[in-house]
Parts: structure tokens; C-alpha cells; sequence
């Protein structure tokens, strides 16, 4: 069986197309499937921010083939998983909820992360190259903790 896995964001350009990339090589592609959307419209059919690509390429990490879409409420049937980078994320994924199988579904994507207290992933995009180092590093270690916990 597919567990399927959403990584959510505001534009679906820089945070989740690394948390989108960085599960996924993580978990065997016989069963999982993850995919990333963005509860916006502004970049639909946009690459990854250039600065996104670059931080991944420095760990061996193509994303620059993803293309970003809006997050849409048959999202909840097709996930098992949806997480949400930020709480401002978590609100707008819910706004959509239909029932409480839906809401169940949904996370924040920092509360599997019990080492870090803010459970808010930075917005890199008005940001230069060390926020989009510092995300990275930060998605990495918690798709960590999710791929093993998501595993077991
Ligand atoms: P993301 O970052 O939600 O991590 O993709 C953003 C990208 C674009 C915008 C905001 C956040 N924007 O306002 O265009």
C-alpha cells in the first residue's frame, strides 16, 4: 500500500519544494508517494526559487523539476499526510477542512521535531542564502525523525 505525504506552504516555491524533495529521499518510492502545493496562487507553474534549487544542489538534491501548485481540498483524500510549514499554513489548510477525518489529517510539520521550540519554519523568501541554509538544515533533520517515525 502508498502512504501518500503533502508538504504544505504559502507559495509552494521555497520551503516545501525542499521538504517535498528531501522526503522523498528519504522513503522508498514503491510506497510512499510525496508530493508539495502551496495554499497560494501566485507561483502556480513555477519552478522552486532559484536560492531553493542552489541549497539543494549543494547536497546532491534536484528539486529544479518540480513545478508548484495550489493546495486544493481533494488534497484530503488523496493524503494520508499533509504538513504544514508554518501556522499560518496549518489555518489556511484547515479553513478548507470539510470534516474531522480532514483536520486529523493535517500537521504541523515542526511538531515531529522535539528539538526545536518554534515550531514556525521560517518564511526564507525575503531572506538571502544563509535563511535558505538554515531552513535546509532544519527541513533535513525533521524529514529525518518523520521518515523513520513514518517507517516503523
Ligand atoms: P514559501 O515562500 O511559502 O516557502 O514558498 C514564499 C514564496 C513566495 C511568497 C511568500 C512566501 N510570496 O509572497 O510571493
Amino acid at each position: 500500500m502508498m502512504t501518500r505525504i503533502l508538504m504544505v506552504c504559502l507559495g509552494n516555491i521555497c520551503r516545501s519544494p525542499l521538504a517535498h524533495g528531501i522526503m522523498a529521499s528519504k522513503l522508498s518510492e514503491d510506497s510512499f508517494y510525496v508530493d508539495s502545493a502551496g495554499t497560494a496562487a501566485y507561483h502556480i507553474g513555477n519552478s522552486p526559487d532559484k536560492r531553493s534549487i542552489a541549497v539543494a544542489k549543494q547536497h546532491n538534491l534536484d528539486i529544479s523539476t518540480q513545478s508548484a501548485r495550489q493546495f486544493k481540498v481533494s488534497d484530503f483524500d488523496t493524503f494520508d499526510y499533509i504538513f504544514a510549514m508554518d501556522q499560518s499554513n496549518y489555518d489556511n489548510i484547515i479553513s478548507l477542512a470539510r470534516n474531522s477525518d480532514d483536520v486529523k489529517k493535517v500537521s504541523l510539520f515542526l511538531e515531529a521535531n522535539s528539538n526545536i521550540q518554534n515550531k514556525n519554519l521560517p518564511d526564507p523568501y525575503y531572506g538571502d542564502h544563509s535563511d535558505f541554509e538554515y531552513v535546509y538544515d532544519l527541513i533535513n533533520e525533521t524529514c529525518s525523525i518523520l521518515a523513520k517515525k513514518i517507517n516503523d
